[in-house]
C-alpha cells in the first residue's frame, strides 16, 4: 500500500462518510493497528472467511497477510462506491453487494463451512432486529469453533447482551488499540457450549437456537 493509495483511501472514505454518515460511522479507514488486532487469531485453515463492510479494505489486506487465500474471501459490501474498488483490488476474492442482514438468503455457502467472520459494521447505528438478523445469518455459515470479530467504539460489545443469550452466544474482549480513529476494542463472538443430554451419554456440543428476530424490534439509535 503506497501512501497516495493510502491518501486516496482517506479521501474515498471521507466522501463516503459525508454522503452516507449512518452507514459508513467513521471518518476514516481503520488503522493497520486495528486490523491486525481484528485478524490476529486467523490464518489460512480458517478459510473460507467471510468480511461485512470491508470498505476500502484494510481488514481484507491484513486476513491476506496472515496467510488467508484471496478465493477464500467472500467481501460482503453495502456500499456501491467500495464494490467497485474492492474487486479490482482482490480481484479472485468473491465480493458481494448486498445488505449483511440478508446472509442467509444470500445462500453464500451450502453448508456451515466458514472459519471465520470479520466485521467492520457500525453495528451501534443498526436496530436490535437488523443486528439480530446480521448475527444470526453469520452463525449459520460458520463452522464449529468458528467465530466473529467485530471491533467497536463504545465502552462495551456492540452486540447487546439479549441478542446474543438468544442466539446462544459469547463475546470476549480481545484487545484495544489507542492507534486508531477514534480509539476502538475488538470482541470476539462464538458460540457457548451447552449441555445436552443425550439417549446414551451426556455431551457437550455446540448448539444454535433458532431465533425469531421479530421479537427484537425496534430503534436503539447510534
Ligand atoms: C465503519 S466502515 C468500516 C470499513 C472498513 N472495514 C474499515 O474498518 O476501514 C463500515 C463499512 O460497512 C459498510 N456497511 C454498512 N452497513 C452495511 C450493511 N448493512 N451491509 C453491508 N455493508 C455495510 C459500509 O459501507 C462501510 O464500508
Amino acid at each position: 500500500m503506497t501512501a497516495s493509495n493510502s491518501c486516496s483511501d482517506f479521501v474515498q472514505f471521507f466522501r463516503s462518510w459525508v454522503s452516507h454518515p449512518m452507514r459508513v460511522a467513521a471518518i476514516a479507514p481503520s488503522s493497520d493497528s486495528l486490523a491486525r488486532l481484528m485478524t490476529q487469531d486467523i490464518d489460512a485453515l480458517h478459510g473460507p472467511v467471510i468480511e461485512l463492510g470491508p470498505g476500502t479494505g484494510v481488514f481484507t489486506r491484513a486476513l491476506l497477510a496472515r496467510g488467508v487465500r484471496e478465493c477464500d474471501l467472500t467481501l460482503v459490501e453495502f456500499g456501491s462506491e467500495f464494490v467497485e474498488a474492492l474487486r479490482s483490488r482482490f480481484p479472485t476474492a468473491r465480493v458481494v453487494q448486498m445488505d449483511a442482514a440478508h446472509l442467509v438468503q444470500a445462500e453464500l455457502f451450502a453448508d456451515r463451512e466458514v472459519g471465520a467472520v470479520v466485521s467492520g459494521l457500525p453495528l451501534l447505528s443498526m436496530s436490535p432486529r437488523k443486528v439480530a438478523g446480521i448475527m444470526s445469518g453469520a452463525f449459520t455459515y460458520l463452522r464449529p469453533g468458528g467465530a466473529f470479530y467485530q471491533f467497536t467504539y463504545g465502552p462495551r460489545c456492540p452486540v447487546p447482551r439479549p441478542i446474543l443469550d438468544r442466539l446462544g452466544l459469547k463475546a470476549v474482549h480481545v484487545g484495544g488499540t489507542v492507534r486508531n480513529l477514534p480509539p476502538a476494542a475488538v470482541y470476539r463472538i462464538s458460540r457457548r457450549k451447552s449441555l445436552v443430554l443425550s439417549p446414551d451419554r451426556l455431551k457437550y456440543r455446540n448448539t444454535q437456537p433458532v431465533i425469531d428476530v421479530s421479537a427484537l424490534a425496534g430503534d436503539r439509535g447510534g
